[in-house]
């Protein structure tokens, strides 16, 4: 894989709610086949960046590149087809749907959404439902779900919930995508099992992974580079070991009463 290309372009991008800059003048690359991960003080606006990388808020300012194409300001449903695809910070699973229902709802380019195909068509829908629910079955094996597939997502715990949450960006062909969180309030067994699903994500599907975490230990485990960011923008980026040393990152932890978590 082409390490040195970038998959993503953040030029100069800022966000302003009211008088405050969420997100102030930001700049970065993302290098295709990484998984890079994102770390910096609580508020700095890491949440609100991936907002803007995906489609779901619009840059009062900058632009933002996918694979050299101009995106800024594209909604994520569009940016979803493209193999852009994010989760929330909160996982945003159905509750009354079971975890293979969910994976069966990802949008896709089924025929049976059309109303015309599913009146006139339904044979065609049929196969293409079987088609989904095989790759949904696929997903759950790789996640190691197999035993919850027909559990409703409500009755998940968190953990599993968040992994339910990357299993939706397995329904289709992704390309990168962006992870808010996904380690948070997650116990330590099944905290191992997502990275190792992220790591073979990345090995054997190209996936490129960008990764806001708080838990070190996670972060140095799966990512490199990690870019800090701090008031809005970046403040440093090399690997974790330089991250962990460098002054100003401290310095702006510190500052803002914050630790960077050792995952203990
Ligand atoms: N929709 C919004 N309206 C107003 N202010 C917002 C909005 N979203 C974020 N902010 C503010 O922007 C700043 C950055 O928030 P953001 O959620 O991006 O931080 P974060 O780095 O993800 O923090 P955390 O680590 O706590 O998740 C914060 O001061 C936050 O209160
Ligand atoms: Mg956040």
């Amino acid at each position: 894989m082409q390490l040195n290309e970038n998959i993503l372009q953040v030029d100069n991008v800022s966000k302003y709610f009211g008088g405050l800059a969420a997100v102030s003048n930001c700049s970065l690359n993302i290098k295709k086949g990484s998984i890079t991960g994102v770390i910096g003080p609580n508020g700095s606006g890491k949440s609100t960046l991936f907002n803007l990388i995906s489609g779901n808020i619009k840059p009062s300012d900058g632009n933002v590149l996918f694979n050299g194409e101009d995106i800024t300001g594209i909604p994520s449903y569009e940016l979803f087809s493209k193999g852009l695809l994010r989760t929330f910070q909160i996982a945003h699973e159905f509750t009354n749907l079971t975890v293979l229902e969910n994976l069966m709802m990802v949008p896709g380019d089924q025929s049976g959404e059309l109303l015309i195909n599913a009146l006139f068509k339904p044979k065609l829908v049929k196969k293409e439902e079987a088609k989904v629910k095989e790759k949904a079955l696929e997903v759950i094996e790789f996640l190691n779900l197999k035993h919850l597939s027909n559990e409703l997502a409500g009755n998940l715990s968190g953990g599993q919930k968040k992994l339910l949450e990357l299993g939706r960006t397995m329904m289709v062909n992704a390309k990168l995508v962006l992870l808010d969180e996904v380690g948070a309030g997650v116990n330590r067994t099944l905290l191992k099992d997502i990275g190792t699903a992220i790591l073979r994500l990345n090995k054997e599907q190209g996936y490129t992974f960008c990764m806001i975490e708080h838990d070190m230990d996670f972060i140095s485990r799966l990512c490199n580079p990690v870019i800090v960011m701090a008031e809005g923008s970046v403040l440093f980026e090399g690997t974790s070991d330089k991250v962990k040393k460098n002054e100003k990152v401290i310095e702006s932890y510190l500052g803002r009463g914050s630790k960077i978590r050792d995952g203990n």
